[in-house]
């Protein structure tokens, strides 16, 4: 996340496909996880319109992650 919203950090870990691979995770479970991390920026005081944005970053991310229909 933090590469993602620009660094500095650089992710040097597998790739979201091979890191999430044999999990079975579903859309139900990628939807839960965008609900925590909503609350957890809301707790946070992070506005809507970053909280957005950080969430369009990692919405593409759906077509590695989620392995089971
Ligand atoms: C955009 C969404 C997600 C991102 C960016 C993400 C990112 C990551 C990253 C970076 C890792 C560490 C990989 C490694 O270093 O080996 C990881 C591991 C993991 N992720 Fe995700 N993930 C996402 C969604 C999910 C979802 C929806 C689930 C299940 C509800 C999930 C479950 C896990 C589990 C169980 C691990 C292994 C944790 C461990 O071994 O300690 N992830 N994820």
């Amino acid at each position: 996340m933090c590469q993602l919203a620009g660094g500095p950090c650089q992710y040097k870990g597998p790739d979201m496909k091979l890191a999430h691979a044999e999990m079975d995770i579903d859309k139900a479970h990628f939807n839960a996880l965008v609900e925590v991390l909503q609350k957890s920026m809301s707790a946070r005081g992070i506005p809507f319109s970053a909280q957005n944005r950080m969430l369009a970053l990692l919405a593409p991310m759906h077509r590695d992650i989620i392995n089971v229909k």
